[in-house]
């Protein structure tokens, strides 16, 4: 139940996890925000994977690397992340100076949770002559003591300017990192996580469908498990995947990736058709459970009062600027950036 009571959605906001405040529902709440961000010099940058409305006013939407990429550029005052809470923190960690929201402090990422910075340290000290390139997805201690970051947007080029002879720990998604040691021939150590929305596609219903389309082709994100992989006719991060429909002539396409992506795609291409990717359950389609969490209704309510903001320890924060800013020059080198 909603609370009116300012004082006590203020005190509640660690535990809930928002500003649990009543919205009037005559409100236009698109208006509103497009008028809070005038008021006060905010962006909303959102990933792919929230809600479409929450896309719709955004000012950019993307993925990961686009997302970091506007987060450090911006000169806005304020950053609205549209995303989870590695997202934002990233944010903050590349633009200290700026107000970072985030609409639900608790969007977290499986993935992300998926590697404790105290045993991943411990498994870093077992290979002491390795470097470690850690997926974007992850938290500020991981990042902090990482080499070099990436995303499913740069990850091949981050490991190409590694040298061949220079083992690597590769962390924390197993399964984008067994897809990169088959493209560039490494052997990378990894970390045994994984992200619960990619790994529960079923193969049997994808099958299924692929016979009962038969010209519909199969576009993946490389954080699936191999043998879905294997059948795929693409592979890319969300960016990747978005453009390669826009391009590819084919007329239909299994999606599997999250389903918010299919917003986009379907903007972009409104002739196509689009059929979002089975998981192992009972639901047609597969939703990240921790990006639904933020709703227009949240994003509107933190940019107002200005809270969940993203705040952090400053020498966490240059430990794990410095394998961010490392991915952002090895992207800009390889052009993947501007
Ligand atoms: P990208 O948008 O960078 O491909 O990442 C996908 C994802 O799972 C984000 O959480
Ligand atoms: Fe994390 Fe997976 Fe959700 Fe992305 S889709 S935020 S990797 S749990």
């Amino acid at each position: 139940m909603p609370v009116i009571n300012m004082e006590s959605a203020w005190n509640n906001i660690e535990r809930v996890g928002y500003l649990d405040i009543e919205i009037d529902p005559a409100l236009d709440i698109f208006q509103e925000i497009e008028r809070l961000k005038k008021e006060k010099n905010a962006i909303i940058l959102a990933h792919y994977y929230q809600e479409p409305d929450i896309q719709d006013v955004a000012d950019y939407i993307g993925d990961s690397l686009g997302l970091a990429q506007q987060a450090e550029k911006t000169t806005a005052d304020m950053i609205v992340f549209a995303g989870v809470h590695f997202m934002a923190e990233t944010a903050k960690i590349l633009n200290p100076t700026k107000k970072v929201l985030l609409p639900d402090l608790k969007a977290g990422c499986s993935l992300a949770d998926s590697a404790p910075a105290d045993l991943f340290s411990a498994f870093k000290k077992q290979h002491p002559d390795h470097i470690v390139i850690s997926y974007i997805n992850c938290s500020a201690e991981i990042k902090a003591l990482s080499d070099i970051i990436c995303t499913s947007g740069n990850a091949e080029k981050i490991i190409e300017s590694v040298p061949v002879d220079q083992p690597i720990i590769f962390a924390p998604d197993k399964n984008l990192g067994a897809f990169l040691n088959k493209k560039t021939g490494r052997n990378m150590v990894l970390w045994n996580g994984a992200c619960m929305v990619h790994e529960i596609f079923s193969l049997e219903k994808i099958t299924r469908l692929k016979v009962r389309h038969p010209n519909a082709k199969l576009i993946a994100h490389p954080e699936c498990e191999d043998p879905l992989l294997r059948i795929a006719d693409f592979i890319g991060s969300t960016t990747q995947l978005l453009k390669y429909t826009q391009q590819d002539n084919a007329n239909e396409y299994i999606v599997a990736t999250e389903t918010g992506i299919l917003h986009q795609m379907q903007k972009a291409s409104p002739e196509k058709t689009f059929i979002p990717a089975p998981p192992d359950n009972s639901c047609a389609c597969n939703d990240c459970p921790h990006m639904k969490l933020n709703t227009l209704e949240k994003l509107y309510l933190c940019m107002k009062y200005e809270k969940p903001e993203i705040l952090m320890d400053e020498n966490l924060r240059l430990a794990a600027k410095k394998p961010i800013d490392r991915m952002l020059e090895i992207s800009r080198a390889a052009g993947l950036v501007g």
